[in-house]
């Protein structure tokens, strides 16, 4: 049987590199766009979930957010946003969908967290709130769920070569990033796909509750 994946946030960078993975990998791949889900949005959000008629067996909550802001001139209307978007629409999914998968007896979770819900940058201070929530969420979620072969994870990228990266850091600013980066390179989407998917798939058998930081190394200087 076919398994079926759910995964936000598709129209570029990372969701778009798992939506690939996942076609290749023979998954039927569930991949609503903005204006079908809207994640700012509980009541859309049920209203899509109520409309799927087969079973959901993975769930990857990709769509992210991240609007700058140091502290003194945080925009709260944006804040409040993001963290529907980066931590409420993950939490009102999983709540939906993992009773499900806890009643087929098979599940797989994964969260895209990032590399500042471990360390800090100026101006990321909600931002890095709302990837540290996830983190504690993915926790609990899978301590709840892990005797049911329900297995949640988060997957915490550095700095990757998509638009978010192009437009909170000017070009000048990625060569010094780049040169700062033990492995002196952005990741691809597609390296990050390559971990999501691992975790997501039957071959991850184990491995629950965890946040996984792939960033070239940055968090260990
Ligand atoms: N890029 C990085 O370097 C990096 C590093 C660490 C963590 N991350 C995390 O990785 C994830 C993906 O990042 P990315 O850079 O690949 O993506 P991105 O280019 O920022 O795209 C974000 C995606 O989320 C969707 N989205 C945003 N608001 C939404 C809403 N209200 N409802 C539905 N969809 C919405 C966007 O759709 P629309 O375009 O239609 O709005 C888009 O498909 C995010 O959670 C991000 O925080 C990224």
């Amino acid at each position: 049987m076919n398994k079926t994946v759910l995964i936000t946030g598709t129209s570029r960078g990372i969701g778009k590199a798992c939506v690939r993975k996942f076609i290749e990998q023979g998954y039927e791949v569930l991949a609503p766009s903005h204006s079908d889900m809207d994640l700012s949005s509980e009541e859309s959000i049920i209203k899509y979930i109520h409309g799927i008629i087969k079973p959901v067996h993975v769930l990857i909550n990709n769509a992210g957010v991240n609007p700058l802001g140091n502290i003194g001139s945080i925009n709260f209307e944006d804040g409040r946003k993001l963290m529907e978007v980066n931590f409420w629409a993950p939490v009102i999914l999983t709540n939906l969908l993992a009773p499900k998968m806890k009643e087929q007896g098979y599940g797989r979770i994964v969260n895209i967290s990032s590399i500042w819900s471990g360390v800090a940058k100026p101006g990321r201070s909600i931002y890095a709130s709302s990837k540290s929530a996830i983190n504690a969420f993915t926790r609990t979620a899978a301590l709840e769920f892990a005797p049911y072969n329900v297995l949640v994870n988060a997957v915490a990228p550095g700095y990757v070569n998509t638009e978010l990266t192009k437009i909170n850091n000017t070009p000048e600013q990625i060569e010094i990033i780049k040169n700062n980066l033990p492995v002196h390179r952005l990741a691809e989407p597609e390296e990050i796909a390559e971990l999501i998917y691992f975790l997501a798939s039957d071959k991850n058998t184990f491995v629950t509750g965890q946040t996984i930081f792939a960033d070239g190394g940055y968090s260990i200087l």
